[in-house]
């Protein structure tokens, strides 16, 4: 099976990327993994100033996967622009990269991409619009505020011909809805899902197992919602669609692509096995070849009514 997909006027070598938040800039990550396997990863969300995070504990597991609240920890614009990106830039060439970007306020946003935008080390931004552990907007995402989206979409839209891929939340009860508003004000694409909030308490005395209280679950139990999200996403809009929550391996990718995803994203996976996106590549070859899907975006189902899955070029 051939996994190579035009998108965003560029190609990418196969649909498996590592989420934002999952291999921070690449460069730890590179020393467990080759990163030029992958279609590509998102960085960690990146914010105007440097942020030390929320307090330990800061990741607890369950049996369904795992809650998070790391609290958007980065080292700011300034810091990225001059130690990550350049390290990106030379080391990263086939691998395609995604800048998340992530405000308290949506003038942050606008400064992030004017920030970003000349600099060289990566195709576009994620615009991170769904965290749910920034602790300075006690937990309310701006995916859930349609206004906002379009406020946030419209004005980055303005400030960079780059790509532009809006990150949307797992709880929003208008996904399709949220879709349309950022594909309206000027998205690119549509990463569907970041993680889902709640809260893990003690048995025996009930207080929480993270130091924030709440966080994200992400993992194996995320992956019904990610789906649905996908799926509604992809009745609402044209939109090419990114798939995140609990992808373990080539199987759930092309879940995700039968939801119409076009690339999915791993996460939690690869903290339990680091190499779990290039076996996620490595699975979607023999995947396809067993069945005889000469190319994966024959897997990938287009919104009812298109013929062709919009790509943005050839496939
Ligand atoms: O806590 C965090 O840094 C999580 C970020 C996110 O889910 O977007």
């Amino acid at each position: 099976m051939k996994l190579e997909i035009s998108l965003f006027g560029t190609e990418f070598q196969n649909p498996v990327l590592l989420a934002a938040g999952t291999c921070g800039f690449g460069m730890e990550l590179s020393e467990v993994l080759d990163l030029e396997t992958l279609g590509g990863f998102v960085t960690k969300s990146v914010t105007v100033e440097p942020r030390a995070g929320n307090p330990a504990p800061r990741v607890t597991e369950f049996q369904g996967g795992m809650l998070n609240s790391i609290g958007l920890a980065n080292p700011g614009l300034e810091a990225t622009r001059r130690d990550k990106l350049p390290w990106i830039r030379d080391n990263v060439k086939r691998a395609r990269v995604l800048l998340s970007i992530a405000g308290h306020r949506v003038e942050e946003f606008f400064q992030l991409v004017e920030g970003f935008d000349g600099e060289e080390g990566f195709l576009g931004f994620e615009v991170n619009l769904s965290c749910p552990n920034d602790t300075r907007r006690a937990g309310s995402t701006f995916a859930l505020d349609p206004d906002a989206v379009a406020r946030i979409i419209e004005g980055c839209r303005a400030r960079t011909q780059r790509p532009l891929v809006a990150k949307l939340a797992p709880n929003d009860p208008d996904v399709g809805g949220t879709a349309r508003v950022a594909e309206s004000a000027g998205a690119d694409a549509l990463t569907l899902v970041n993680t889902l909030p709640g809260i893990l308490l003690g048995p025996a005395d009930g207080i929480p197992e993270l130091g924030a209280g709440t966080g994200g679950m992400s993992g194996p139990a995320l992956r019904p919602s990610g789906l649905l999200a996908v799926k509604t996403a992809r009745a609402a809009t044209s939109l090419p669609l990114i798939g995140v929550g609990g992808v373990l391996g080539a199987r759930d990718a092309v879940s995700y692509a039968r939801a119409g995803a076009v690339l999915v994203a791993l996460g939690t996976a690869s903290f339990a096995d680091p190499r779990a996106a290039t076996r996620t590549v490595e699975g979607l070859v023999r995947w396809g070849r067993g069945r005889g899907v000469a190319h994966w975006t024959d897997l990938v189902t287009p919104r009812a009514g298109t013929a062709v899955h919009d790509t943005g070029g050839e496939s």
